[in-house]
């Protein structure tokens, strides 16, 4: 039987982080903030503190050299943050589980918001490349779970809801501190894919049919997992190419990263703002 919820795994991945982090591991964390593909700049320069994903067990170690690959305890805006910097894709071979691996030893560390980013393509035909996406929805197709085999209750719930998964009071917070910065951010339904391979104009055009205005290949297992562990999440993706099915163009992965690169500094403007009231897990607007 398929088991995707590793306690144990989970549990000594923990034990090895905390006695890596040292005194860093004595702080709670309240935010959890994973850092995906071109996106790596945007808590600055961590590679100090950073304890990379080979040494810890049981995680993950992607061969994609666009994600660096380590975890993190900072302090951003004043605010204690771990941050998972690169992360594992389902197009490399590796389990649901171990995709979520990160999700679940920030849990462990006490993280109760956690920010996903991402890079992705544009659906959307209203929507223009290098910009942010706030992500307000997600479809799940890449036919898998995180939370496959036996229920760990002290996680989550069997049944998860699944009505309100981006926190509806971070969402408008997002949006209002984008504006108070200038700073454009579109919004919608994120569609999750399998991957590896790019989309057809056929694909596109079911994808967009099916409500989606922004598609890629990560986050919406790990959106899962936080949402079981109920966390309050809160996504964005930098809109790196557009597709539409009448004149696609050709996407590179060099033009993605690049692309990505290019809005990391908006995003990092924006979750510097957003932070102290992410840590609160009671403010309101
Ligand atoms: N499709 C899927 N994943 C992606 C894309 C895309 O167009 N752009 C960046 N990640």
């Amino acid at each position: 039987m398929q088991n995707m919820q590793n306690v144990d795994q989970v549990e000594e991945c923990l034990g090895v982080l905390r006695a890596k982090l040292g005194f860093a591991a004595e702080t709670q964390y309240p935010v959890g903030l994973i850092l995906g593909t071109g996106l790596g700049q945007v808590a600055g320069d961590l590679e100090q503190s950073a304890v990379a994903f080979s040494e810890l067990p049981h995680f993950p170690v992607s061969r994609a050299s666009s994600h660096a690959g380590f975890l993190a305890a900072t302090r951003l805006s004043g605010v204690p943050v771990l941050v998972q910097s690169g992360r594992c894709h389902l197009f490399e071979g590796f389990s649901p589980a171990e995709i979520c691996m990160g999700v679940r030893v920030m849990h462990g560390m006490g993280v109760h918001t956690l920010v996903v980013t991402n890079a992705a393509g544009a659906l959307n035909p209203d929507f223009e490349v290098d910009r942010l996406f706030l992500i307000c929805d997600q479809i799940n197709l890449t036919g898998v779970s995180p939370l496959t085999g036996i229920n760990h209750e002290a996680w989550g719930v069997r049944f998860p809801d699944m009505s309100q998964v981006f926190d509806c009071h971070l969402r408008t917070l997002a949006q209002k501190t984008a504006i108070n910065l200038g700073i454009a951010l579109e919004r919608g339904t994120y569609v999750g894919i399998h991957g590896p391979e790019l989309e057809t104009p056929a694909e596109t055009r079911l994808y967009r049919a099916l409500g989606g205005d922004a598609i890629g290949m990560s986050s919406v297992l790990e959106v899962i997992c936080a949402k079981h562990l109920g966390m309050r999440i809160l996504g964005f993706s930098c809109l790196t190419n557009k597709n539409l099915p009448d004149c696609m163009v050709e996407v590179a992965i060099e033009d993605i990263i690049a692309s990505s690169q290019r809005a990391a500094k908006d995003l990092a403007r924006l979750l510097l703002s957003l932070l102290p009231d992410l840590a609160d897990k009671l403010a309101k607007d």
